[in-house]
């Protein structure tokens, strides 16, 4: 047998300056749409921002339901509509933020397993890497360079044959 090792990096960011005018004013946008969640039942409150490499910025939060299933992450919420709107058109960039009612949310969240699947698989098919920059409402940024980081070993539409 013989272990096949996984490289991971992500960039921690505690100065927002080291970021781009265009990636912090995306990280503003996304902590800006936790005001548009309608999270009712979570009270954690997401918002995504997408840049297009049209200059294009789509924005998400995610939607509740009291049928909880039904319901929709924030970054899905986002990367559809972008889709559904431009489609063909490449991602570059998706921030995350997050704020919840019951405590502070100043570390970076994480997009869920459902929600690392949808991205990967746009990811897959532009052909060229989608940037995470995640947060909370507030403190330091985490940079992954790729979607596929936080889900290696995917299932893809390539499986399917
Ligand atoms: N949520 C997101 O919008 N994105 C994530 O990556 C994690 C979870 C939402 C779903 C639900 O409305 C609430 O946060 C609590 O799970």
């Amino acid at each position: 047998m013989k272990p096949i090792q996984v490289p991971f990096q992500i960039l921690e960011i505690e100065d927002l300056g080291e970021l781009s005018p265009e990636e912090q004013k995306l990280i503003e946008y996304s902590r800006n749409m936790t005001d548009n969640a309608y999270a009712p039942y979570s009270g954690f409150f997401v918002g995504a921002a997408i840049l297009l490499e049209n200059g294009e910025i789509i924005k998400g939060s995610n939607q509740e339901n009291a049928a909880y299933p039904s319901g929709l992450c924030a970054e899905r919420v986002a990367i559809f509509s972008a889709s559904a709107n431009y489609p063909g058109v490449k991602i570059k960039t998706i921030a995350v933020s997050a704020r919840s009612d019951k405590h502070l949310v100043d570390y970076p969240v994480s997009p869920c397993g459902a929600c690392r699947q949808v991205l990967v698989e746009y990811e897959f098919n532009q052909k060229e890497s989608i940037k995470l920059l995640l947060s909370g409402i507030s403190g330091k940024v985490y940079l992954i360079d790729k979607v596929r980081d936080l889900l290696p070993f995917s299932f893809t539409a390539e499986d399917l044959g």
